[in-house]
C-alpha cells in the first residue's frame, strides 16, 4: 500500500537498525518480500518512505542476498521504491551471542525489569560489541555532509560513541529506544551498564516514548557518574563535556491510513467470511488481542483473566470470543519456547472447560493477515486486550483505536504500556496481573452504555490522530534541526 511521500524532513537521513524492514524468502523457485512483525520497523518504513535516505539493518531473510546489488544495498518498497536498504549480514554465532545473546537474553528482559529472564554470558557482550562495530563502520560509510544518522533500540547501545570516535563532533547522532529505560536499581544489574551509558551518551539527542523512561535514564547516568550534570529543565544531560538531550517522543502510528484500510471492502470482507467460518453470531461480543509471543505482552495473564471473567459471567458463555492473532517470535530461547507452551496450555484448557459444539471461547488465527485483514478485525472488534506487563510503548492499541470508524470499540489497557500515558484517561485501565479485576474490567467494559464507550473511544482517537506517526517523526526531525541551529550559534 503507497504512502504518501512528503517533503524529505532531512538531508541524507541513515537509519540504523538490527530488523530490516523487508526480507526477502522462496517461496519455491519464487522469491517474495515479507514484512516482518515488530512496532519499529512498522513505525520506520513510512518515515523512510518520506526521507529517501538509507536503511542499515540485518540481512536476515532467506532470500535476502539474492536481490541485492554489489554493495549489498536494494531498493524498497519493492513495489514503489523510495529508499536504500543496505544489509549487513550476520554468521550463525553473532546472530547466536548478539541478538539471541545480549540484545535479547540480557538487554531486553533488563530494561523490561524482568530480572528473572536476563541469562548472561561474557561471549555474549564481546559478540555485541563487535556487531556494534560492524553496524558503526556501515554507517559511517553511507554518510554526506549534513546527515543525521539515526539509531533505533536496544541492539545498539555502543554503535554511537563508535561513530562519534570516528566522524568527531560534527557529525549529528540521534538515538531512539522502543523499549522502556528501568530504573537505576535495574539497570545496574547489567554488567556493562556503565559503557552502555556512555555509548549513548555520545549522542546528540536519545528519545524515548515516555516522560518516565528519560527521568530513569537521567537518574541512572548521574547515579553511575559522578561528573554527569543533568539540567532537569530543559533535558540536557553533560558527561565529558558534551551535552545530550534526552526527550520523550511517544510513537503514533499512520491513523488516516489505517482508518482508510479499515473502511475498505477487504476488511468488511474479511471480517464476514471469519465470522462465518468461525461460527461467530452477529451480537457475539468479540474481542482481539494482537501480539507478538513475548512474555512482555501480558499473553497469559489475559487468558487467565477471560477464564475467570468466563467463570464469573457465564452468561456470557457462548456469547463471548476472543480472537488472538499472536506470531512466534525469538524462538532460539528457552524463554520464549516456554512462553509459547504456556500459552497454548492456556487457551486449551479454556476452551477444554468451556467450549460447547458451537463454540469457543478462545480462536487463534494462525495465518498471515493483510494488512486490510488486520484492520478490519481491530475495527469490528468490540474490544480490544492490551495486557503488557512492561511495555515500550504499544503500538497495536494505537492501531485499534486508529481503526474504530464508528467509535464504537472500547480498548482495555494495562497501565504498565508506555501509552497508557496518552490513552490511560480514555481507557478502560487493568492492572494483568490482578486476575479478578481484569474480568471485572472486561465485563464492565461489555456493559457500559455505548455513549460512554463511544465518548472514550472519541477522545482517543482524537489523540491518535493527533499525534500521529507524521508528528512524531516533525517532533524528531525539528528536535534534531533545532540542536543544529543551537551548535551552529
Ligand atoms: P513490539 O514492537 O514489541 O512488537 P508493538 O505493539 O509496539 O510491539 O508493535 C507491534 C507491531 O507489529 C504493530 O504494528 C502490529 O500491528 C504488528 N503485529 C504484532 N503482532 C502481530 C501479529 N501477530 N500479526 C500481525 N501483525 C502483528
Ligand atoms: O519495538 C521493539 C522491538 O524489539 C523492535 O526493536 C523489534 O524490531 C521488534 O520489537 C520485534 O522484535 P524482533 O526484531 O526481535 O523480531
Amino acid at each position: 500500500e503507497p504512502t504518501d511521500h512528503g517533503s524529505a524532513p532531512t538531508e541524507g537521513l541513515v537509519v540504523v537498525s538490527n530488523r530490516e524492514p523487508y526480507s526477502h524468502s522462496y517461496d519455491g523457485d519464487e522469491i517474495v518480500v515479507d514484512r516482518p512483525v515488530g512496532g519499529l520497523t512498522a513505525g520506520l518504513d513510512p518515515v523512510m518512505q518520506r526521507a529517501a535516505g538509507t536503511w542499515v539493518a540485518w540481512g536476515d531473510g532467506e532470500a535476502d542476498r539474492e536481490v541485492v546489488d554489489d554493495e549489498d544495498r536494494v531498493r524498497v518498497p519493492p513495489e514503489d521504491p523510495a529508499y536504500t536498504l543496505k544489509r549487513i549480514w550476520l554468521d550463525d554465532d553473532e546472530i547466536d551471542e548478539y541478538y539471541y545473546g545480549y540484545s535479547n537474553q540480557v538487554l531486553w528482559p533488563l530494561c523490561h525489569s524482568d530480572r528473572g529472564k536476563i541469562t548472561y554470558e561474557p561471549r555474549f557482550w564481546e559478540r555485541y560489541r563487535e556487531v556494534n562495530r560492524r553496524f558503526a563502520e556501515a554507517a559511517v560509510n553511507e554518510v554526506e555532509p549534513g546527515s543525521l544518522i539515526w539509531f533505533q533500540d536496544y541492539h545498539f547501545g555502543l554503535a554511537p560513541k563508535m561513530v562519534r570516535q570516528e566522524l568527531g563532533d560534527d557529525a549529528m547522532l540521534a538515538h531512539f529506544w522502543h523499549i522502556p529505560w528501568p530504573t537505576w536499581d535495574d539497570f545496574r544489574v547489567c554488567p556493562q551498564s556503565e559503557q552502555l551509558l556512555e555509548g549513548l551518551l555520545a549522542n546528540d539527542l536519545l528519545g524515548f516514548h515516555v516522560g518516565r523512561f528519560c527521568a530513569q535514564f537521567l537518574e541512572g547516568v548521574q547515579a553511575c557518574f559522578g561528573d554527569a550534570v543533568v539540567d532537569w529543565d530543559s533535558g540536557v544531560v553533560y558527561h565529558d563535556g558534551s551535552p545530550t538531550l534526552v526527550k520523550p517522543f511517544p510513537m503514533g502510528v499512520d491513523a488516516e491510513r489505517i482508518a482508510r484500510l479499515a473502511g475498505s471492502d477487504e476488511a468488511d470482507r474479511f471480517w464476514r467470511d471469519f465470522c462465518e467460518e468461525q461460527g461467530i453470531a452477529d451480537d457475539a461480543v468479540v474481542a482481539v488481542g494482537v501480539d507478538r509471543l513475548d512474555y512482555t505482552k501480558g499473553i497469559p495473564e489475559r487468558v487467565r483473566a477471560i477464564e475467570y471473567f468466563l467463570d464469573e459471567h457465564p452468561e456470557y458463555r457462548g456469547e463471548f470470543v476472543y480472537v488472538q492473532k499472536a506470531s512466534e517470535s525469538r524462538s532460539e530461547i528457552p524463554a520464549y519456547q516456554e512462553l509459547q507452551r504456556e500459552v497454548s496450555e492456556t487457551v486449551e484448557r479454556v476452551n477444554d472447560r468451556f467450549g460447547t459444539d458451537d463454540w469457543r471461547p478462545v480462536v487463534s488465527i494462525t495465518e498471515r493477515l493483510s494488512v486490510r485483514a488486520l484492520y478490519g478485525l481491530y475495527r469490528y472488534a468490540d474490544l480490544a486486550l492490551v495486557s503488557s506487563v512492561r511495555d515500550g510503548m504499544n503500538l497495536v492499541a494505537e492501531e485499534y483505536v486508529a481503526a474504530q470508524l464508528d467509535d464504537a470499540g472500547a480498548l482495555v489497557l494495562s497501565d504498565f504500556a508506555g501509552v497508557d500515558e496518552t490513552l490511560g484517561d480514555y481507557a478502560y485501565t487493568i492492572n494483568p496481573y490482578a486476575t479478578e479485576k481484569f474480568a471485572d474490567t472486561i465485563y464492565r467494559t461489555i456493559t457500559d452504555s455505548p455513549d460512554e464507550r463511544r465518548r472514550r473511544m472519541r477522545q482517543m482517537r482524537q489523540l491518535v490522530t493527533a499525534y500521529d506517526l507524521d508528528a512524531w517523526m516533525d517532533d524528531i526531525f525539528e528536535t534534531v534541526a533545532s540542536l543544529r541551529d543551537e551548535s551552529a550559534e
